[in-house]
């Protein structure tokens, strides 16, 4: 009796065990069959591009442990959904082929010496949330149907080479968020619809050499969403739109060493969040409005280099405070 009872665990402890390994082996070879052949392809391809083999040598030419083993990719279900590889001392340039990974929600790798263009082929991936490219070598222009991707959230190209224009239509994304184009060498005008979007909270567009107006329709849209805007270092002229006396979450308004001429707008003084309010370096007058008194939490404020006159309002205590 006991001696059958013992048999009896056994058999069903060899069974479990047998059992777990098949599943184990099972959820192993799920989670590898669902990476595509043509995933597999783009990322060798994307490989080749880089010309680094030796911080790539988990990525087996044999196409194995794509969602295991390869640094810097991450999947979801077996689909390639991230490619993380910032400052990885990666070189070459980035292939058009990772337009063949559909999945892709995710593309950082900041922080390389990467050069070449970015690929025309990002603006058709319809699941990418993020591109973190900033702090590479890029150069041309920035793909004109990045705004195709409507899951794009976050853009940031900066620190690169890029020349020409800001591409219009971004903000067809309606989730873009933040857009960073700092440092590069832009130049044309400040697209109008981001102006009149609701989602952008970041707007970076320093050092560059963008000119033309600032756009005045920031008033369009019931949209509090705008946090930062950074404009500096370029060559826009005209006047600061008073219409950015609206946008009550800014937070950081950046505008200076550029041709903007007029007077400071006391609409500015709505700005009730406003930490941070330079405007050094442009060709001002008139007198800084009574109503900048307001903002009870600017920390930092610049108005040097301008053609201001009159008293500073006393009630302006900002603690980093510097004028004409
Ligand atoms: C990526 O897709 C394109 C278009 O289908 C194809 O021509 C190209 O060969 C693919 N790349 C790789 C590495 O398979
Ligand atoms: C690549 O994969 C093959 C076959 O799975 C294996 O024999 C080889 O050791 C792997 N090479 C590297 C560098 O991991
Ligand atoms: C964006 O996608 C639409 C529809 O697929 C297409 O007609 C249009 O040409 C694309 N825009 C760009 C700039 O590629
Ligand atoms: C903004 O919101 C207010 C109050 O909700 C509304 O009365 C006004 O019409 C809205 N304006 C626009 C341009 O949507
Ligand atoms: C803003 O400042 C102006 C001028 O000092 C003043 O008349 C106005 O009442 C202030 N508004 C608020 C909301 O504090």
């Amino acid at each position: 009796m006991m001696a059958a009872k013992g048999l009896h665990w056994k058999r069903l402890a060899a069974a479990l065990i047998t059992g777990l390994v098949v599943l184990i082996f099972a959820a192993g070879a799920g989670a590898q069959s669902g990476v595509t052949q043509a995933e597999v392809d783009a990322l060798l391809a994307i490989k080749r591009g880089f010309q680094s083999p030796s911080i790539l040598a988990s990525w087996n030419e044999s196409g194995a442990g794509v969602c295991t083993s390869w640094l810097g990719v991450d999947c979801l279900n077996g689909q390639v959904t991230g490619l993380s590889l910032p400052g990885k001392a990666l070189r070459g340039v980035l292939a058009e082929d990772i337009g063949n990974l559909t999945s892709l929600r995710k593309l950082s790798l900041h922080h390389n010496f990467i050069a070449g263009s970015l690929p025309q082929s990002l603006g058709t991936l319809p699941a990418l949330k993020g591109i973190a490219l900033f702090l590479n070598q890029f150069s041309g222009s920035i793909p004109a149907n990045l705004g195709n991707s409507s899951a794009l959230a976050q853009l940031d190209v900066s620190y690169n080479l890029l020349t020409g224009p800001v591409p219009a239509g971004l903000t067809q994304s309606r989730r873009l968020t933040l857009v960073d184009f700092s440092v590069n060498r832009l130049w044309g005008v400040f697209p109008g619809d981001w102006a009149q979007s609701s989602s952008l909270v970041v707007i970076g567009l320093a050092a560059n050499s963008l000119s033309g107006p600032l756009p005045d329709q920031w008033g369009a849209i019931n949209a509090s969403s705008l946090q930062r805007l950074d404009a500096k270092d370029n060559f826009f002229s005209g006047s600061i739109p008073r219409s950015l006396g609206a946008r009550a979450a800014l937070t950081e308004l950046r505008l200076s060493n550029n041709q903007l001429d007029g007077a400071i707008p006391e609409e500015l003084g709505q700005l009730a969040q406003l930490t941070v309010l330079d405007l050094a370096g442009n060709q001002l007058t008139g007198e800084v409005p009574a109503a900048l008194g307001n903002l009870s939490v600017l920390a930092e404020a610049d108005f040097s280099g301008n053609a201001l006159s009159g008293a500073i309002p006393a009630s302006l205590g900002a603690t980093n405070f510097r004028c004409c």
